[in-house]
């Protein structure tokens, strides 16, 4: 099994047989110690995060599969807190992909201006480059297409994805009582079908979830979603 990539919160072997596997660790994106699903570095450990995650992405991508949206999940090993999935290429080095339901975040602090916190936004869509040392600037469709990192139908593709599974797992949540307010995606090209996919994970990192107008710590959120 070789190492290709440590990230912040997972790393990535290529197995024998083609498919990556994701190496789901402790660590969580912050800053000082404070959790911060927004955030370009990892702030602290949490022991149990990366085996709650996975089991939160396990259950959301096998949703997703069930309902036909492709995605890169082949299985998933908990007591490991490994992921096995298909290998793809990411649009230029690598976008992330936001589902908005709610003004908190980095819309806020951008928008401040023009919205309130909290403010609905009806799974508004908005995409920014994975680039730690820019802060992940946002990017518009026409910048995606000049630079050619994606061009306007892929554009579109990525877009109605997103909306559709961002719906699926503010449904899921809300089945719990739980609202989302925005959730971050990746995409990339299933590199034998070239078919767009989704990747990486749904986990508690990746989302902001509130139950009564209370934020929802990633662990906490798993034990809601799927119970002890
Ligand atoms: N199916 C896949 N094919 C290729 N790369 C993937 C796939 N799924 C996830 N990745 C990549 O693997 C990395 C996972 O590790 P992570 O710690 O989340 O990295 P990062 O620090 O870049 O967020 C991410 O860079 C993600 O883009
Ligand atoms: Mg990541």
């Amino acid at each position: 099994m070789e190492l290709i990539y440590t990230g912040k919160t997972k790393n990535v072997y290529v197995l024998d047989d083609g498919n990556y596997l994701l190496k789901f660790k402790d660590d969580v994106t912050g800053e000082d110690g404070k959790f911060d699903p927004g955030a370009n570095t990892v702030g602290l450990t949490i022991e149990g995060a990366g085996k709650a995650g996975l089991r939160l992405t396990k259950f959301f991508f096998e949703r997703l599969n069930e309902k036909d949206i492709p995605t890169h999940y082949v299985d998933a090993n908990i007591e490991k807190a490994t992921m096995k999935v298909k290998p793809a290429t990411v649009f230029g080095e690598g976008l992330e992909v936001i589902c908005r339901y709610r003004a908190v975040g980095s819309f806020l602090r951008r928008y401040g201006k023009y919205v309130v916190e909290g403010q609905p936004l009806d799974a508004f869509m908005e995409i920014t480059l994975k680039d730690d040392i820019r802060q992940d600037p946002p990017i518009s469709e026409d910048a995606l297409d000049m630079l050619r990192i994606l061009s306007k139908e892929e554009y579109s593709v990525l877009k109605e994805l997103t909306k559709k599974i961002g719906n699926i797992v503010k449904s899921e949540l809300s089945n719990k009582g739980i609202e989302l307010y925005d959730i971050k995606f990746e995409f990339g090209r299933d590199k034998k079908t070239g078919e767009i996919i989704l990747i990486d994970e749904i986990s508690g990192g990746n989302m902001r979830a509130y139950s009564d107008g209370r934020y929802i710590e990633p662990l906490e959120l798993e034990r809601l979603v799927l119970g002890e």
